[in-house]
């Protein structure tokens, strides 16, 4: 089946009656007619998920091509449970320069903490990464695009070398969100998704998952989940399944109207980069066509020359993009970015003209946006 078909039949066993959707089951507590069922295989306690949980779990295995899915509060704890989950003390990680700001940080301060170094690499390294491998070096985590400056790395290269010398390879996939890319496919062992994005799809929810095809990676993972009492409520998990109906339908429309949106970016003298891996314009467009099946409605844009000034009156001018923080929601989102990048030497790709923009373009129509894109620049000029 394909995915559009397996996100909507996600329920087994169709009884004489039942709902199309699960039952939502608020519970700590599960009671049991016997000692031995209390002691059994089924779940007997809320933190480990109900009705609702499997489903989405076995929705998620489906659509990453996994054969365990490991639900969280949210998607950065998802990528600090993934590599938390494989690493001791004493060993050492290495870590795309363009992986999310706050699992970068995870990496730095509480891995350290737990005794176990990482080092940045540059996303563009491809089998060269070999040169970065310590002898304690235990996982490489790379995400797809990166965070705000959409590189895009030859994952399957990385993954070689990794498989090579014995070493787990971990990639966010947050904005492939299961769909438009399948890094366990690539021979990845450890996929991630922030189900809060496009999963989710409306702003209005958290959650996170981890996935693997390993049994003996799925064994870690879930005694990691376990020791740190990692759940996600009935709710939550409910709004994440609930989205997954719906999302290869509203990815559609995100990437045309992103793709009408980006081209119409390249063509104002105001903007002086493009970085969408969708465009021949990037420069790693090759590897994203091989790697990926199609993009979404997120990507940078660097402005020519601007001051302050401007910037702050292009921002404040506009009527439907909205400045905040996340993506992946109905809306469309505009925010600067140059202060959260953080990166350990100049990025390849991006030329640092002027002021970097992160945008999210949601489900409007693409000639309001770009009417509201065109007054906001005539603010700026
Ligand atoms: C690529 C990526 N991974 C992980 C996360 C973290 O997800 P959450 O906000 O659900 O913790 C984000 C959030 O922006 C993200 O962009």
């Amino acid at each position: 089946m394909k995915d559009e078909t397996r996100l909507i039949h996600t329920r087994k066993g169709r009884g004489d009656r039942e709902t199309v959707n699960p039952p939502i089951e608020r519970a700590s507590t599960v009671l049991f007619s016997t000692r031995e069922a209390l002691y059994g295989d089924l779940p007997t306690y809320g933190r480990m998920g109900l009705t609702v949980h499997r489903e989405l779990e076995a929705a998620l295995c489906g659509l990453e091509h996994a054969t365990y899915a490991k639900l969280t509060t949210n998607g950065l704890q998802a990528c600090a449970l993934a590599v938390a989950s494989v690493v001791k003390a004493g060993d050492h990680v290495l870590i795309t320069d363009s992986l999310y700001g706050p699992t970068r940080r995870f990496c730095q301060r509480r891995l350290r903490a737990m005794g176990i170094e990482s080092t940045r690499f540059d996303p563009l390294i491809g089998s060269e990464i070999g040169t970065l491998i310590q002898p304690n070096t235990a996982a490489i985590f790379l995400e797809a695009p990166g965070s705000l400056t959409f590189d895009i790395s030859d994952t399957p290269a990385i993954v070689k070398v990794a498989k090579d010398r014995g070493i787990l390879t971990i990639l966010d996939n947050t904005w492939g969100a299961g769909v438009l890319h399948k890094p366990l496919d690539l021979g990845v062992d450890i996929s991630i998704q922030a189900l809060t994005k496009y999963a989710v799809g409306h702003a209005d929810n958290m959650g996170g998952a981890v996935m693997t095809a390993s049994k003996r990676l799925e064994t870690k993972i879930e005694a990691c989940s376990t020791d740190w009492g990692i759940s996600l409520s009935p709710e939550d998990a409910y709004m994440a399944l609930r989205g997954l109906r719906t999302l290869t339908t509203r990815l559609k429309q995100h990437e045309s109207a992103g793709y009408t949106i980006a081209n119409w970016l390249k063509t104002r003298p105001e903007v002086s980069q493009v970085l969408h891996p969708g465009l021949e314009s990037h420069p790693e467009h090759e590897i994203w066509q091989r790697d990926f099946t199609g993009a979404n409605g997120l990507f940078g844009v660097v402005l020519s020359e601007t001051s302050t000034d401007q910037l702050d009156r292009f921002l404040e001018a506009f009527k439907l993009f909205g400045m905040g923080f996340s993506w992946g929601g109905y809306e469309s989102l505009l925010i600067p970015c140059c202060d959260q990048l953080n990166r350990m030497k100049e990025d390849r790709i991006h030329d640092r003209s002027g002021p970097l923009l992160r945008i999210h373009v949601g489900l409007e129509h693409p000639d309001d946006l770009i009417e509201d894109l065109n007054q906001a620049f005539r603010v700026l000029n």
